[in-house]
């Protein structure tokens, strides 16, 4: 197939940039990374990027197709060729460019570093050359965010670090996630407050760009709201951001509604709301906001009661309560079998599915393979055996 491309190249040195256009014939099963090589071979030998494993592991060649940051050797070009486009491929975002593709990771590998990524166990070494057992269960809470492979894709495209380039980042704050929720090690609380600084887990905007960009499935951003649930859980709610999470969590049981008018003398205090009122009358005048009074109460809010209700009762607090939600969200079929549609007119945006057919047969929320009822201290204790045959490693 004949493949067009544009390549922005850099020359760091003298500081050059020009767009590029190529044309080259390449095996219809080519990758991105495929046709640079051939580019790089037959046509122009200067141009630079980064590879290694040619296979999704390495996490070597991000870089950006279009805007948006890809896996050069994870993205296929029969597709782009079929819809007749010729991409733009550049480096990408939020590190500096050294030459045409290849950016500066040492900013990214800085704050990697920062978090302390790696375990620091919270038990003594067993004694005899025993091996320490832990049951599947308890890492699969960690599984998601075990398979970042340290591409920098979500760090490409990460709003918040537009705007704050000290923000420690999706990939680093993965990766803190990595070890707050993993049941060997002892520094939780620690580590906790250390990412409740500034520059912290408080600073992300909630884009959900890292989760869409990412080419593992590792959702850096749900890894942050774990990181979030588990520091309010521990205490550690003195970021603003964190009273403005427990605020709705109020605002949602008692009216049904994210009540946004209420956020600031709630959360600020009232000398605080009374300084922002030119700025509320402002949103006001443009009709951002609703009236205060009376107060607006959503029709099902009997419905949000009993939600929260229930979700008290389970007990399933903390980031275990997001890693719950993560599978009722895989698990959710439109309707609920009785024919009432949850996302209806007045209620909640239809979240996006692959697939809009009604569920016959509704999943239990959590699963039989929730496995995150008995999270305690005793699934690592030396020596221990496992309450069943660990499926994989650990
Ligand atoms: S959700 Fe947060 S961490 Fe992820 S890209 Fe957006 S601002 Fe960055
Ligand atoms: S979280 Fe995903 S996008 Fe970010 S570095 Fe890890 S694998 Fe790459
Ligand atoms: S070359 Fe290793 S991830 Fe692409």
């Amino acid at each position: 197939m004949q493949v067009g491309m544009k390549i922005w190249r850099y020359n760091r040195e003298t500081g050059e940039r020009e767009l590029r256009e190529y044309e080259i014939d390449a095996p219809e099963e080519a990758t991105l990374l495929d046709c640079l090589d051939i580019i790089k071979d037959r046509i122009d030998g200067t141009l630079a990027y980064r590879k290694s494993c040619r296979m999704m592991i390495c996490g070597s060649c991000g870089m950006r197709m279009d805007g948006a940051a890809v896996l050069a050797c994870k993205m296929r070009m029969y597709d782009v060729v079929q819809e007749r486009r010729v991409p733009v491929i550049s480096a990408m975002g939020n590190l500096p460019i050294v030459k045409d593709l290849v950016v500066d990771m040492a900013p990214f590998w800085e704050k990697f570093r920062s978090v302390n990524p790696y375990l620091q166990p919270g038990y003594d070494e067993p004694a005899g050359g025993r091996e320490h057992l832990i049951r599947q269960e308890r890492m699969n809470v960690v599984h998601k965010e075990a398979l970042c492979i340290n591409c920098g894709c979500c760090v490409s495209e990460c709003n918040s670090m537009e705007s704050d380039p000290l923000f420690l980042g999706p990939q680093a704050l993965a990766k803190a996630f990595r070890f707050v929720g993993d049941p060997r090690d002892g520094r939780k609380v620690e580590r906790l407050e250390e990412l409740n600084g500034e520059h912290g887990i408080w600073d992300c905007t909630r884009c959900y760009m890292c989760n869409e960009r990412c080419p593992k499935g590792v959702d850096p951003r749900d890894a942050i709201a774990k990181l979030g649930a588990e520091s309010m859980k521990e205490g550690i709610d003195r970021d603003m951001g964190a009273k403005h999470a427990k605020w709705f969590v109020t605002s949602a049981k008692t009216t049904g509604w994210l009540r946004e008018t209420e956020l600031v003398p709630k959360t600020q205090g009232i000398v605080s709301a009374i300084k922002q009122t030119r700025f509320a009358i402002g949103l006001a005048v443009k009709g951002k906001v609703p009236p205060p009074i009376p107060p607006h109460v959503a029709k099902d809010v009997e419905e949000a009661r009993r939600l929260h209700d229930l979700v008290d009762e389970q007990g399933v607090d903390g980031y275990r309560g997001i890693v719950q939600g993560e599978r009722a969200l895989a698990r959710l079929a439109h309707g609920h079998g009785d024919g009432r549609d949850p996302y209806g007119e007045g209620s909640f945006a239809r979240p996006y599915l692959p697939e809009d057919k009604p569920s016959t047969e509704p999943e239990e929320i959590g699963g039989s393979d929730a496995g995150m009822g008995s999270l305690t201290q005793a699934d690592v204790t030396p020596g221990a055996e496992p309450t069943r045959k660990p499926e994989g490693g650990a």
